[in-house]
């Protein structure tokens, strides 16, 4: 039995959150860690007569999430329901919920969202196709469908009410991890929820980030990011204050914004070598008053790579440290750099180190992968083994350089 939360958000519209918590969801999207877990946020509307609800949630709470649904209203009559993206993290319990309505409601999607909602489950329900920037008005209100395309996938939009000044986001503006309250305003640790903001961004949204700033335009051209008052995002915290301050740290993460001296620092080493010349370059790092973050794969230690994704936006510079493994980059190294070229892919500066036995893979690799990746590789300095004295002198010279370039 999951935690359910079913709060009135407001009097003025009429606004209640069902909130979702998964603990259960180890890896999201199969693959991205989340011991933080996750909300599905969906929320219900009643305007003079008429009951809009606003998205639902994964499909293996649909039970949690109708006896929720049913304490606030009998689930017959709700009259609309919104549909912002088809990914089954919101639509899940829609089919069970439709079920529930007896098929009542009218259904507002984009084409798109349509098309896979009838792909992923036997929907016969009155499913309406917006167009976009469309408004309808329902009970007293005038409801606007903007589509927010690529933010997650090409189907999405979300829901704005002018007159309130409120969006209702879907994706847009989500986060991961179970707050302990619903809104910002009682958030004891913004900044550790910002983290899981930015976890968020690069291991759902990262591949398409370039549609953040591009569909904040479009925003802000609609003029929505002027009357902005409150964010109600389908997933982690509301924003009833100050919902400008997440979009801004979503522009940030969007745009790669750096944080001054923040070096990151990622490597394998099966037996230490690599890791000496690692721990050269820490030492020189700090040396300069620069206290890097690390993450080291070894036979000891397996981070999770959506922590590595998660540090690369703010970073300053990098450094990467890979052993040669049968003719190529070590398995995990193959693995991060494609992640990176795919969900992290920013313009950062960067040494790379490898160690390797009788022929080295380090250079090859990285001259392969420079079409694709936008860090900016200045150096790759590899060596047969542990590093010797000139090895370390030449490590020491482009961290050297490489804090120049980082400022
Ligand atoms: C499974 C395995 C495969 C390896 N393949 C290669 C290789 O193809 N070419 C090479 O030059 N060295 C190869 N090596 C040697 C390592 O790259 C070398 O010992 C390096 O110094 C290891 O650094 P590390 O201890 O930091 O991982 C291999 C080592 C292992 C264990
Ligand atoms: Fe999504
Ligand atoms: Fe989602």
């Amino acid at each position: 039995m999951a935690k359910v939360w079913v709060e009135k958000l407001f009097d003025e519209p009429e606004i209640y959150i069902l909130r979702i918590d998964d603990d259960m969801t180890r890896f999201f999207e199969a693959v991205w860690e989340i011991p933080e877990g996750i909300t599905y946020n969906a929320y219900l509307l009643r305007t003079r007569g008429e009951t809009i609800l606003f998205d639902t949630c994964k499909g293996e709470y649909s039970e949690d999430f109708l006896k929720a649904l049913s304490s606030l209203i009998d689930p017959k009559t709700i009259t609309h329901v919104v549909v912002h993206h088809a990914e089954p993290d919101h639509s899940g319990a829609l089919p069970k919920v439709l079920e529930a309505n007896e098929y009542r409601a009218k259904i507002w999607c984009t084409p798109l969202t349509k098309k896979l909602l009838e792909a992923f489950y036997d929907i016969k329900g009155d499913l309406k196709s917006i167009e976009d920037k469309e408004e309808v008005k329902i009970g007293e209100l005038k409801l606007k469908f903007i589509c927010t395309p690529w933010l997650h996938w090409p189907d999405t939009m979300i829901t704005y009410i002018p007159e309130n000044g409120i969006i209702f986001g879907c994706d847009v503006g989500g986060g991961y991890s179970i707050p302990e309250d619903i809104d910002e305003t009682k958030e004891k640790d913004i900044d550790r929820y910002f983290r899981y903001v930015t976890k968020y961004i690069v291991t759902v949204i990262g591949h398409y980030r370039k549609y953040i700033p591009e569909n904040f335009e479009k925003l802000k051209n609609l003029g929505v990011l002027d009357n902005l008052k409150v964010l109600l995002p389908g997933h982690g915290l509301v924003w009833r204050k100050e919902p400008l301050k997440l979009l801004e740290h979503y522009a940030k993460v969007a745009l790669g914004e750096k944080t001054k001296d923040k070096f990151l620092i990622v490597y394998d080493s099966m037996y230490g070598f690599v890791d000496k010349m690692i721990n050269i370059a820490i030492d020189e790092l700090k040396a300069n008053g620069i206290e890097p973050v690390v993450y080291a794969f070894t036979d000891k230690s397996a981070p999770p790579l959506s922590d590595v994704l998660t540090d690369i936006p703010d970073s300053s510079a990098i450094i990467f440290g890979f052993s040669t493994y049968e003719a190529g980059l070590h398995p995990t190294a193959r693995y991060l750099l494609s992640e990176i070229v795919d969900k992290a892919n920013y313009e950062k500066p960067a040494l790379a180190l490898g160690s390797f036995g009788w022929a080295g893979a380090l250079k090859r690799e990285l001259q392969r992968l420079s079409k694709e990746l936008k860090i900016n590789i200045i150096e790759a300095i590899e060596v047969s083994g542990r590093p010797k004295a000139e090895d370390e002198r030449r490590i020491r010279e482009s961290v050297k350089k490489l804090i120049q370039l980082s400022l």
